[in-house]
């Protein structure tokens, strides 16, 4: 007995429709999309009831003869591809020919156009995926679909809808997404019949955010200055170093167009963002990126929601490199809030170092140096200068190679691809010289309090601290690797098999962050080294919980971010503790060099390092203004 059979057309589009439908908001997609694929310039998208009972979206785009218009409805009919060989390259939103017929297929549908320049135009009404009426109709230029009750011949469906306020911010979530992804356009949304947003055609993506969003968010976002690195372009806003959200929401995506979410891309920016983003939190961004469609494939989703990259590492390398640019091209901006017209040299010409040498760190492992012993921490000629490998010039510096060009295996071709920093880069140099403050004191023996031209400026030691050290040992680990010491007796660990694998794996980034380790037997590994800034009594326990704090998070990540992780952590504990005494030339001495670091604004877990309260603040406060 067979048991086989085809399923009736009807079902057949039901079940299609199952993917590729899910609520109101998928149905406002894919009409809008293609809206956008028939040139439209305006688009207007309208709901009632959430889109439970009504959605239609009207554009101005190049509309459909009477033949097209029937045909859309067919399965499998489109205009925008036609051989096998155009799924490997697609240039517009739509390809698969399916997203009209399966949402006439689940509604009572009717679809209204006519061609530019036509006559009249064409009407089809459409009922559960039954064509039932076809006639000539006077509608303007242009094409108008609407979609009465959703899933009404599918009642198990209709019931996963949710209430109505819940699928209308789904449809504005939607209807943003696109409208930001294409500034060029002209959008309106309304809910019921009212006018819920309406956005100008030829809008620059700031002006489309600042109308979504208000002016204070987009004052916090930097300009990605459009770069094409390895075919790739990158544009749009991202977020300044502080800026960021307990959700993804803000973290808005686009390839080629389309709105998109992909954990290369996410991980890349965070990967981007790493030190200047607190945990737990997500990156504020609007970011279009531009590639070959050979490069990728879109058809991997059953709502194009997703794509995959032929080359992901190379996606990620770009990402990550223009996020650390325009972070960084944000210090100048940055430190301009803080400067001041010459109230007193920021750093006294006999002030003694503060930072220990090499020497130091490993011969007393209780440094910082408490207050009493503080007094002298060592000639002029043992302060950093004489730990670190010759100062490179600030040139070089804003040139020097980023962690990701020289800790990850690289093709051969990265190194000339990332060379060419942003010029800005060595504009931004700034001597921190011109920066002069008038040291106040120190409050709560942590913040640093100093009055700049624009008010008062409390640095919080602890933070500027970490961040220095941070950047101080990235950079060894980026050159010859941190410095260490060996220790007078190897130890053994002895690890369950999990962090076993974790630890070959590792090796190498392990020993560039100065811990020498080896295999050692089954499960056992021998410490002989550790970084010299390091003061473990115990290497075992520490080893141990870097261990649990990475494997986690280094599931995704290079090891590049790896080391920087590392380092973040340990160099936490090694730095000026919050109520370490420190007199006013250390102090000025940690502003100079927090001022001199690629990313001053934050320490490397995100948290500010300075903070000003203007005049304009206070006087406001003290009633003086209002
Ligand atoms: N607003 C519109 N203006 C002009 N033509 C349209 C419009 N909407 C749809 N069409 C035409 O109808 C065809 C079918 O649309 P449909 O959305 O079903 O498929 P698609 O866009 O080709 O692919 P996908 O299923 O991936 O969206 C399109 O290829 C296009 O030619
Ligand atoms: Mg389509």
């Amino acid at each position: 007995m067979s048991r086989i059979a085809l399923l009736p057309e009807e079902v057949a589009s039901q079940v299609a429709a199952g993917e590729v439908v899910e609520r109101p908001a998928s149905v406002v997609k894919e009409l809008v999309e293609n809206s956008l694929d028939a040139g439209a310039t305006r688009i207007e998208v309208l709901v009632r009831r959430g889109g439970n009972s009504f959605i239609r979206v009207l554009d101005n785009g190049w509309g459909m003869d009477r033949d097209d218009a029937l045909l859309c409805l067919e399965r499998h009919a489109t205009s925008k591809i036609r051989t096998g060989s155009d799924l490997m390259a697609i240039h517009t939103l739509g390809f698969r020919g399916e997203a009209l017929p399966s949402i006439a297929s689940v509604s009572r549908f009717r679809l209204a156009t006519r061609e530019h320049g036509a006559l009249s135009g064409t009407e089809v009404l459409v009922n559960g995926g039954k064509i039932e009426t076809v006639r000539d109709s006077g509608e303007p230029e242009g094409t108008q679909i609407e979609v009465r009750s959703l899933f009404y011949n599918l009642p198990a469906r209709r019931k996963f809808l949710r209430t109505e306020n819940t699928e209308a911010s789904h449809v504005e979530h939607v209807f943003q997404l696109q409208a930001i992804g294409h500034p060029e356009v002209g959008f309106t949304l309304l809910n019921e019949e009212r006018l819920a947003h309406q956005l100008p055609p030829g809008q620059t993506l700031r002006e489309r955010l600042r109308d979504l969003f208000g002016a204070p968010l987009v004052a916090e976002l930097l300009e990605i200055p459009v770069n094409e690195i390895a075919g790739i372009r990158v544009a749009g806003l991202l977020g300044r170093a502080g800026v960021s959200r307990s959700t993804r929401q803000q973290q808005i995506v686009f390839l080629n167009g389309r709105p998109i979410e992909n954990p290369t891309v996410a991980h890349a920016l965070r990967e981007g963002y790493h030190t200047a983003l607190m945990k737990g939190q997500h990156p504020v961004t609007f970011l279009s990126i531009e590639m070959d469609p050979a490069a990728v494939d879109v058809n991997v989703h059953p709502a194009k929601r997703e794509v995959r990259f032929r080359d992901p590492a190379l996606v990620r390398e770009v990402i990550v490199e223009v996020t650390r640019r325009v972070l960084e091209s944000d210090r100048a901006s940055w430190s301009r809030t803080f400067a001041s017209p010459a109230a007193r040299p920021v750093v006294p010409e006999e002030s003694p170092p503060l930072f220990p040498t090499a020497e130091q760190y490993s011969r007393r492992p209780d440094w910082p140096p408490q207050p009493a012993t503080s007094e002298t921490p060592g000639g002029t000629s043992s302060g950093l200068a004489a730990w670190k490998p010759p100062e490179p010039s600030d040139e070089t510096r804003a040139h020097s190679p980023t962690p990701a060009t020289s800790i990850a295996p690289q093709p051969p071709d990265a190194e000339t691809r990332f060379a060419a920093r942003t010029p800005a880069g060595a504009a931004m140099q700034r001597s921190p010289a011109a920066h002069d403050f008038k040291f106040i004191g120190v409050l709560g023996r942590l913040y640093i309090l100093m009055e700049s031209a624009s008010g008062l400026v409390l640095v919080d030691q602890h933070a500027a601290h970490e961040r220095i050290l941070f950047e101080e040992m990235r950079r060894r680990m980026e050159g010859q690797g941190v410095p260490t010491q060996r220790l007078l007796l190897p130890i053994t660990l002895q690890v369950p098999p999990k962090d076993a694998d974790w630890l070959h794996e590792n090796l190498e980034s392990l020993s560039r962050t100065g811990i020498g380790l080896e295999p050692f037997g089954p499960g056992t590994f021998k410490i002989d080294a550790l970084p010299q800034f390091l003061s473990a009594t115990e290497p075992s326990q520490l080893l141990r919980d870097i261990i649990d704090e990475l494997r986690d998070t280094s599931q995704q990540t290079s090891k590049l971010r790896l080391g920087e992780d590392m380092i973040a952590k340990t160099v936490c504990r090694h730095a000026v503790k919050a109520n370490d005494i420190l007199r006013e030339p250390e102090c000025l001495r940690l502003v100079q060099d927090l001022l001199a670091c690629e990313l001053p604004y934050c320490c490397p877990h995100g948290r500010p390092t300075m903070i000003q309260l203007t005049y304009s603040e206070l006087e406001k406060k003290f009633g003086r203004k209002v």
